[in-house]
């Protein structure tokens, strides 16, 4: 009996960013009328970045999915009927209910497959593309939508100068299609909920009204220490899955929101630093949004090639982390 293994390859590569950008410079103006000091040096020597792009109102997470969702049909060649599984990672869904990835089936068009949203804040895309591709594998489906879209300025507190100047809003996403050959080669997902409280938005809706803090809360040092011990640990684990060695990767993807946690892991793997693909600088950390927004970029300029490895890597609320090992 020949057995022919399913694999999931990436097809296709999307993003989206609102139009609305902000400097460094632009946000210490608007946060200096309201009292808050920052400056452009503290931000850039801090986390590397540089620029954030913020949606305007009436904009959700679903309009910037379903723009990173065209892009990346129209790359992988692939009709918007082809799709049978939607999957959205956001912590900034357009409602309460239902998911963000069933107003992103609507709007593109598309009935009758499964759709559901991912909710694993920063680590949101790598634990997405985890679901999808045993989703694929398994023969589920055929060819998926992977999407991780946030609008973080909804829920930043701008009288917080520790988080506001930290993240931005943006969308990217993936075309994945079942094949004979990998693809997706490696995937490890963990989560450690005892650690809850260090990075969340406390409050929720009851009774129609918002019960408790409804605004991003984080201790960012608490995070930055979690975040570059789990990096490392979980790209040694789906590198020895495979066999591989850490010079054999490409590129290296980490979730998008410090540089120096993201410059520490490519240290640790011994990787030099031209193998970095870096966005934070314009984008600020757009939490799920973060990878496929930084993959698209890579992919669109011709860094990421067919034949190249490249090693994505989430972290973030939960506290949760992982990586996916894909070969282009
Ligand atoms: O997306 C999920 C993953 N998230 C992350 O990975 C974030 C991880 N954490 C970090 O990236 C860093 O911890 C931050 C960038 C958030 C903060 O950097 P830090 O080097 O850990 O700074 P800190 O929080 O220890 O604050 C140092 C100082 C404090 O002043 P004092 O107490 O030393 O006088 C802060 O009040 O910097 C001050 N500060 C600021 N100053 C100017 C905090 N925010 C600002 C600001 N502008 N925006």
């Amino acid at each position: 009996m020949t057995v022919t293994a399913r694999h999931t390859r990436i097809a296709g590569t999307g993003s989206a960013l609102p139009p609305r950008r902000l400097s460094n410079a632009d946000l210490v103006r608007q946060l200096a009328a309201d009292g808050i000091e920052t400056s452009d040096e503290w931000i850039v020597e801090r986390t590397g970045i540089r620029a954030r792009h913020f949606v305007d109102a009436g904009v959700n997470a679903s309009d910037l999915a379903v723009q990173a969702a065209r892009h990346a049909l129209e790359a992988a060649g692939c009709a918007a009927e082809d799709i049978d599984l939607i999957i959205v990672a956001t912590s900034t869904p357009d409602m309460v209910f239902p998911s963000t990835a069933a107003i992103v089936q609507r709007k593109l068009g598309v009935q009758g497959c499964p759709v559901f949203d991912v909710q694993a804040v920063c680590s949101g895309f790598v634990y997405a593309l985890t679901v999808a591709d045993a989703m694929i594998r398994t023969g589920s489906a055929d060819t998926a939508l992977v999407i991780g879209a946030e609008v973080f300025s909804r829920i930043l507190d701008f009288k917080d100068r520790g988080t506001c100047v930290l993240f931005g809003d943006g969308a990217g996403a993936v075309v994945l299609r079942a094949s004979d050959t990998p693809g997706i080669v490696a995937t490890d997902l963990h989560a450690d909920g005892r650690h809850v409280d260090i990075l969340c938005v406390p409050g929720t809706v009851s009774g129609g009204q918002i019960l408790g803090d409804p605004l991003l809360r984080m201790d960012g040092q608490a995070v930055f220490k979690l975040a570059v011990g789990v990096l490392e640990s979980s790209a040694r684990t789906v590198l020895e899955r495979t066999g591989r060695r850490p010079d054999q990767v490409d590129w290296l993807i980490p979730h998008q929101a410090n540089i120096r946690i993201m410059q520490a892991t490519a240290r640790k793997l011994k990787l030099p630093p031209e193998r970095l693909v870096v966005t934070v600088d314009a984008h600020g950390n757009t939490s799920a949004a973060s990878i496929p927004l930084a993959l698209d970029v890579a992919v669109r300029d011709g860094r990421i090639r067919e034949g190249h490895t490249v090693l994505l890597q989430g972290v973030g609320g939960g506290f949760t982390w992982g990586s996916v090992l894909i070969d282009f």
